[in-house]
């Protein structure tokens, strides 16, 4: 091979190599790759989810769109169970105690426009605490699954009374 012909195939060999990822880390690397985080540990775990629930339910306690179908319940376990529910679905390996959503919000007239403003609560609290958008958009898909266990009552009206069949959670004799 003329000292052309052995440049030329240097120079095809470096191609392939950088094509194929050469560089990078092979299956068997000692180093494997971090796996990535769960979105409880981006959110910044329990101190940052427990702030952000408090914050929520301080907010949505005050917001006179949805304020009148908090009248009857306990706050305290409102905010207990939610911090539950958000530690175990985002993976912080917490069980959820509380009844399904379906049971917790029948009879509470629930409209699609009260569902949207609560969520606007979440995601003051969220940006309050500084969870960055894509984390927002994950945690917000996750509670979006639960929209058609809440929601009784289709359109945008807000501010609509709490019905006087709704029954709240009340704590169970002799506890
Ligand atoms: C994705 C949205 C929502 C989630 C994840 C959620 C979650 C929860 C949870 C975990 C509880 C406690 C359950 C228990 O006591 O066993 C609860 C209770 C409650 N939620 Fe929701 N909720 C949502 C939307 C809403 C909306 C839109 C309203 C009204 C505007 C609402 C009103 C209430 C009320 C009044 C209670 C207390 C029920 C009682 O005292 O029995 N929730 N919710």
């Amino acid at each position: 091979m003329n000292t052309l012909a052995r440049a030329a195939a240097l120079a095809a060999a470096t191609l392939l190599v950088v094509a194929c990822g050469g560089g990078e880390a092979k299956p068997d690397s000692p180093v494997p790759p971090a796996p990535a985080a769960s979105l409880f540990t981006r959110l910044g775990g329990m101190p940052a989810i427990e702030a952000v629930v408090k914050d929520f339910a301080t907010r949505v306690l005050a917001d006179s769109r949805i304020n009148a179908k908090f009248a009857k319940s306990d706050p305290d376990r409102l905010v207990s169970k939610l911090i539950e529910q958000v530690c175990g679905a985002t993976g912080g390996g917490c069980t959820y105690s509380g009844r399904s959503m379906k049971e917790t919000h029948t009879n509470m007239g629930v409209t699609e426009g009260e569902f949207g403003a609560l969520v606007e609560n979440l995601v003051a609290a969220l940006n309050q605490a500084g969870v960055a958008a894509a984390d927002q958009a994950e945690l917000l898909t996750a509670l979006g699954t639960m929209k058609a266990d809440i929601v009784e009552v289709a359109g945008p009206a807000t501010g609509t009374p709490l019905p006087a069949g709704f029954a709240p959670w009340t704590k169970p004799a002799g506890q």
